[in-house]
């Protein structure tokens, strides 16, 4: 799609490892040092991090975790579905995008340690969204797991984990 070349182009994204395109655009220079933050970060973090992220029809990004809350901003395009799973196994949806009256949210908070997946409603279209976390996004605090190592923690939910795993 021509328009999706052309926003990656002019925001400079690049490919993202869980689906999609992204681009750092802040990184506070200030840092949050290992002996203030929880036990489970391993080093120091910045105090925050955000990012373009656009998902395309084609690409949805598949179930993974991270340490911090994640704050979504809706920008432009269709709107996105995005799923929750809790530690303790509850499913949930939520519809982020601008159409108020749809029951869509501009901005939506993902807690922190939550499995989540998103995909675009529209086929053949798009969502550019902004994702901002503190303390700032480092690559350890990521997890992806495989469809099968997902099933065997949430074996009740096989057909959503099936739709929102590559492999
Ligand atoms: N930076 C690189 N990848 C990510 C991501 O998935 N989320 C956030 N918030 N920042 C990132």
């Amino acid at each position: 799609m021509d328009a999706i070349k052309t926003i990656v182009e002019q925001l400079d994204l690049k490919p993202h490892p869980e689906g999609g395109y992204f681009k750092e655009t802040y990184r506070s220079t200030g840092c949050i040092k290992q002996d203030s933050l929880d036990t489970e970060y391993k080093g120091q973090r910045n105090y925050s991090t955000c990012i373009y992220f656009l998902l395309t029809s084609e690409n949805f990004s598949a179930l993974h975790r991270i340490k911090q809350d994640e704050i979504w901003h809706f920008y432009q395009g269709s709107p996105i579905r995005l799923h929750m799973i809790s530690n303790d196994g509850i499913h949930s949806e939520h519809l982020i995008g601008n159409n108020l009256s749809k029951g869509e949210a501009p901005q939506f908070v993902v807690p922190g340690g939550y499995w989540f997946a998103a995909e675009v409603l529209g086929k053949d279209t798009y969502a550019l969204v902004g994702c901002t976390v503190s303390p700032g996004f480092s690559f350890e605090d990521f997890e992806l797991k495989s469809r099968q190592e997902l099933m065997e923690l949430f074996p009740h939910l096989e057909n959503t984990i099936t739709k929102l795993t590559h492999h």
